[in-house]
């Protein structure tokens, strides 16, 4: 249906309920994307236009159809290891100060997971450092993996990867370590899928059941999202994690004028956010500073 016309009324509608919905801020010209991403389910449910969509979601709340325009905007590109940068940083720099404390056990988050690539590459660098610095943590690390999509979620529970997802970001060395053949995808390993736990979550939506963290992943996905649900949820990451936890952006995202609840740490061209630990303010000078080697 990617030659439905859609009226600016519709458009203005659809783009104000998708905001309002899951925070996501569509352009002024997307009328693409909305007919490309929404056509198969307007066949499915016999809508021929996007006004006559977004009245059915509003008769029907309890048929599923509201929860499958928002699974079907999102935007799910993702890769392992992506950027590099953060995950060097987590192995070099992050786990190393965390482990000095020998906490008895490690809370990750990561926070819109898509299809499993960013979790799964989260216990993959746990694994290599455990095996690199035996005793140095204890290997209770729980990583929970969040994000709106059901579709991508069950994807990522599943863990199998097809060669096209596994040739993004993945050394040999890795795929051979960490996946095992079935048919001609690959499953991640046991011993890397057990750290994980998959949940649906709205980021818009509290984050008091998920606890406390040490480390949040919120990457790539802020960018959809206006400034003032950066600030947001920025503010409401820093009340979810413990004194002097990590916060990883994407390689495009910064913390701007968003919030000042972290300080910068730079280490190897990456960039990590650490909480400010109230209780030691003033006392701890990490405002860009220079990790070296
Ligand atoms: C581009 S992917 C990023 C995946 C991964 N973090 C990475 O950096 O590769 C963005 C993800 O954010 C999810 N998302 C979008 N809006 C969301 C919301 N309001 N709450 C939770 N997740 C959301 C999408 O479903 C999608 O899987």
């Amino acid at each position: 249906m990617s030659n439905l016309t859609i009226s600016s009324q519709e458009y203005d509608a659809f783009r104000a309920f998708l905001e309002e919905a899951c925070g996501i801020v569509l352009g002024e010209n997307k009328h693409y994307l909305v007919s490309s991403r929404l056509g198969r389910l307007m066949k499915e449910f016999d809508s021929t236009s996007i006004g006559d969509l977004i009245a059915k979601m509003k008769r029907q709340p309890r048929s599923g159809l509201r929860e499958r325009v928002i699974d079907a905007m999102t935007t799910n590109e993702t890769l392992w290891f992506r950027d590099n940068h953060p995950y060097a940083l987590l192995a070099d720099f992050v786990l190393p100060e965390i482990a000095k404390t020998r906490p008895p056990k490690l809370k990750i988050w990561s926070a819109a997971c898509s299809s499993g690539q960013e979790p799964y590459s989260i216990s993959m660098i746990a694994q290599e450092y455990l095996k690199k610095r035996p005793g140095s943590l204890k290997d209770n690390i729980q990583i929970t993996a969040t994000d709106i999509s059901p579709t991508m979620l069950s994807h990522a529970k599943e863990a199998l990867y097809d060669s096209l997802a596994l040739s993004r970001g993945l050394s040999p060395e890795r795929k051979q370590m960490f996946f095992t053949q079935e048919g001609d995808q690959w499953r991640v390993n046991e011993n890397i899928r057990r750290r994980v736990t998959f949940k649906e979550l709205n980021l818009m939506n509290s984050y008091a059941p998920l606890g406390k963290f040490d480390i949040i992943f919120c990457r790539n996905v802020l960018i959809y999202f206006s400034a003032e649900l950066k600030r947001d949820i920025l503010n409401r990451m820093a009340q979810a994690l413990v004194p002097g936890g990590y916060l990883f952006l994407g390689s495009t995202e910064t913390l701007a004028s968003y919030c000042d609840e972290f300080d910068t740490v730079r280490h190897q061209g990456g960039i990590v956010y650490q909480v400010k630990d109230k209780a030691t303010a003033g006392t701890a000078n990490k405002v860009n500073f220079q990790m070296r080697r």
